[in-house]
């Protein structure tokens, strides 16, 4: 009735005034499309039940949030824009001062009811609350998700490494009977429409988006899902800076110290030290790659054969050490015995030094007896005698050094049987060192830029 009456005031308002007024609440009262209007909202939206619903979505991702490979977690923002068809609607535009779409509520009507296989927590933030209905009965929705979804990640690469995380989208419950999915742009189209509204990127470098069908069968049933794989690689330069180039600085600092004269553990001190700082560049490690994982992570490799190689020439340079202290320990027990000799002198000079000591002594007494004048003279003296004693004691102490210096040079250029052959030991390990290092180098390089 009121349909009718509605048409003849439109008939009769066309004919009367020239410039006719539409609003969209004509339209949604000529859909009769009203909240408490079950019609639209509690089946699914087609004249004939035989006939599936077709689903056209396309995923275009707006920003990686994050990619997180210790908890294999991957965080796109995406836009998630689907259109389908609703028979129950239609109106002819030419009836509605050509309004060809109106935008209501999405509760108003019948939705398809797709999730996200991988998403592991529901997406809480606020939804825009309008779609879009055409006079075709064509329906369009979007919707703005944060998925936060699992993706099997391999790190065998890492941190030059490219990843790909699946996120498949399809109806719940519908099989391919009721609902079909199609994608709305092929894959090239995708990563294009995607490339142009990437807002952030982080550490990753966004590759590609592509988009294949699927269909997934239980008990003869089947239901039909997109699965959208996003390729994205990411920027090593962080990784690098932070820690490859440090492992590898170590590692020519540990080369370079096959150049320091050994003299008393220096040069195994000095390698001791380069080991331990590795082990905590080692920890960083250990917070950034997931603990399972069954092809070992190259940057692992990396780490361990480096530290082996650095332990390796902590053990030669201690047999090395050992060598020579057992072919000095020869040298200095005659040593000693030279020192034994010289004994007599020190002694002799070290009285001479306390009689300086002495006269000062004297001297300070004296201030206190306020008898400054007569023991002026002799304070002078005490003084200079003070003074070429201690010189007399320095070049004692030098002569003493340049002993012990004479004792190593010997010990290390023609010290004996031992002494030559650490001394070879020496050339040899380090020509060995250096072949190893250059080789697992390139190696390794090999296998991380292919
Ligand atoms: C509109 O909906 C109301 C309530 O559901 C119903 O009573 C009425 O008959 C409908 N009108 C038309 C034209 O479909
Ligand atoms: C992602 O989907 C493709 C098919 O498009 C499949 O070959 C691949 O194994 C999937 N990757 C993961 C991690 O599930
Ligand atoms: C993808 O779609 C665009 C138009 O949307 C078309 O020009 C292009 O040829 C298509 N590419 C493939 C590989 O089908
Ligand atoms: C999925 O099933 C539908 C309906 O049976 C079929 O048309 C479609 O080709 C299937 N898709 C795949 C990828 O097998």
């Amino acid at each position: 009735m009121m349909h009718l009456a509605f048409l003849l005031l439109i008939i009769f308002t066309d004919g009367s005034s020239s410039q006719k007024v539409c609003s969209y609440q004509d339209v949604v009262e000529y859909l009769n499309l009203t909240a408490d209007n079950s019609v639209f909202r509690m089946t699914r939206p087609v004249l004939d039940h035989k006939r599936p619903t077709v689903v056209q979505l396309d995923i275009i991702l707006f920003a990686l949030l994050a990619v997180i490979e210790k908890t294999q977690t991957f965080v796109p923002f995406v836009w998630v824009i689907m259109k389908w068809n609703n028979e129950r609607i239609s109106w002819d535009p030419a009836q509605f001062c050509g309004i060809t779409q109106i935008s209501i509520p999405k509760e108003m009507l019948w939705k398809p009811d797709l999730f996200i296989y991988e998403m592991t927590q529901k997406d809480e933030s606020p939804q825009n609350p309008y779609m879009y209905v055409s006079y075709d009965g064509t329906v369009s929705s979007e919707e703005e998700m944060k998925v936060v979804s699992t993706c099997k990640m391999d790190v065998h690469k890492f941190p030059f490494d490219i990843q790909r995380c699946n996120i498949s989208i399809g109806s719940a419950v519908h099989c391919v009977d009721e609902i079909r999915v199609f994608p709305f742009s092929n894959s090239s189209r995708a990563t294009q429409f995607s490339r142009e509204v990437i807002r952030t990127q982080g550490e990753w470098e966004f590759l590609q988006l592509t988009v294949t069908s699927q269909n997934f069968t239980i008990d003869n049933k089947q239901w039909e899902y997109l699965i959208y794989t996003f390729t994205m690689k990411r920027r090593p330069l962080l990784h690098v800076t932070n820690f490859l180039l440090p492992i590898l600085f170590f590692l020519i600092l540990d080369l370079a110290s096959f150049f320091i004269e050994d003299r008393r553990g220096e040069k195994l001190g000095f390698k001791v030290t380069i080991l331990l700082a590795i082990s905590v560049l080692l920890l960083i490690l250990n917070d950034i790659l997931p603990s399972m994982s069954n092809k070992t992570p190259l940057i692992a490799t990396y780490c361990v054969v480096i530290f082996a190689l650095m332990l390796l020439s902590l053990l030669e340079t201690i047999l090395v050490t050992y060598f020579m202290e057992k072919d000095c320990a020869s040298k200095e027990k005659i040593r000693l015995r030279e020192n034994r000799e010289n004994k007599q002198d020190t002694f002799i000079t070290e009285e001479k030094r306390q009689s300086g000591c002495l006269s000062i002594c004297k001297a300070s007494d004296g201030e206190k007896q306020h008898e400054l004048l007569p023991m002026v003279q002799e304070v002078n003296n005490s003084v200079q005698a003070r003074e070429s004693d201690t010189l007399l004691l320095i070049l004692e102490e030098l002569k003493e050094l340049q002993n012990i210096l004479n004792l190593h040079l010997v010990c290390r250029q023609d010290g004996g049987k031992s002494g030559l052959l650490a001394a070879r030991i020496n050339r040899a390990f380090f020509i060995f060192y250096i072949t190893i290092v250059s080789l697992f180098l390139t190696l390794i390089f090999i296998a991380w830029t292919t």
